[in-house]
């Protein structure tokens, strides 16, 4: 495989699962969710920017878009035949697709994240986890599978299915055919993306992130998870930080449908995923609304929070 963009011919993503041995009905499912984006993209490139007078659990007034994305995933989900329960970031609750779940899998998803930069046209994402079976709450390393679509200048769909981390590409005939392979990330960032309000960041943070900027790391934060991830895997370089701020010791991301996929993929890929004392992979959910703080991408930077927060806590 060469590098970016440059196959010698179209592998396409149902292919490019099959060629890896990926269980037939976890191949059916990728490829399901590849197929909603593209109804995903149509509502984003077409849709009500408006909002939809609604709210989720968390009190976020809901975009028509992210209803109406919301709406596309869990259906298509709800009939694709292999998932056992749903949960999305748009709904109180789990649902129950079947009761019986041997043999099926359950699936936690973020429909559109960065609703609230759609407007301003900055690049948003559909975020999914998968889980075999029924239980959703799971710590996410007993994840099988995890994948996002980036909606950009560009479509883009990353997936692992624990053998690697592969890009692909969305052609004019609306495929997602393969990019690049096996992609790899570094021990060493030289971007870093701080979210949250900088006038709430505990000494420990203001010290990480001085670090960070004392080695030379440019600040390169557009608001889009998504997009700030992706960003990180395909320089293979990068930390991305969301992390606990005064009076928020959670941050604002969510473990089930968006750390858990993101630390899944950036593990996959070399990186290093990080709640600040230990991996993301390794928490226990409490709840389906949890939050938790983060720091993801090159080990050896996400290490050197976890460093600062310890000596801080000391
Ligand atoms: P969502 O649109 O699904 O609510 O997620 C938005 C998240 C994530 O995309 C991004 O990293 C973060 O919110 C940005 O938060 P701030 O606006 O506080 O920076
Ligand atoms: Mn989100
Ligand atoms: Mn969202």
């Amino acid at each position: 495989m060469s590098e970016r963009g440059k196959t010698k011919f179209q592998i396409d993503l149902r292919r490019h699962l099959r060629e890896r041995n990926v269980a037939p009905d976890l191949v059916h499912l990728i490829c399901e969710i590849a197929e909603a984006s593209k109804y995903i993209i149509n509502s984003i490139r077409t849709g009500d920017l408006g909002v939809a007078g609604t709210s989720n659990l968390y009190g976020e007034q809901q975009l028509a878009l992210d209803v109406l994305a919301d709406r596309i995933l869990t259906k298509r989900l709800q009939h694709s035949g292999v998932v056992g329960n749903v949960l999305s970031e748009e709904a109180d609750d789990i649902i129950c697709v079947s009761n019986n779940c041997n043999g099926l899998y359950s699936v936690a998803f973020d429909p559109l994240d960065g609703s609230s930069i759609v407007n301003v046209n900055l690049a948003v994402g559909t975020i999914v986890s998968i889980f075999g079976g029924c239980n959703l709450l799971r710590p996410g390393r007993e994840q099988v599978a995890a994948m996002y679509i980036l909606y950009g200048p560009r479509t883009t769909l990353m997936y692992s299915t624990g053998e690697g981390v592969h890009e692909f590409g969305m052609n004019q005939l609306m495929e997602y055919t393969l990019l690049q392979e096996n992609i790899t990330i570094d021990q060493q960032a030289n971007l870093y993306s701080p979210g949250g309000l900088r006038n709430l960041f505990t000494p420990a943070i203001e010290e990480y992130v001085q670090k960070l900027e004392e080695k030379g790391c440019k600040l390169r934060y557009s608001g889009g998870f998504v997009p700030d991830i992706n960003q990180v895997l395909i320089k293979g370089k990068g930390v991305f930080l969301y992390p606990h701020l005064q009076g928020k010791p959670n941050g604002k991301l969510r473990l089930s449908f968006e750390l858990n996929p993101m630390a899944f993929l950036v593990e996959q890929a070399g990186g290093a995923a990080s709640d600040g004392h230990g991996p993301i992979l390794d928490r226990v959910p409490e709840g389906k609304d949890d939050r938790a703080p983060i720091f993801i991408g090159c080990k050896e930077d996400v290490a050197m929070a976890e460093d600062i927060i310890r000596r801080y806590e000391e």
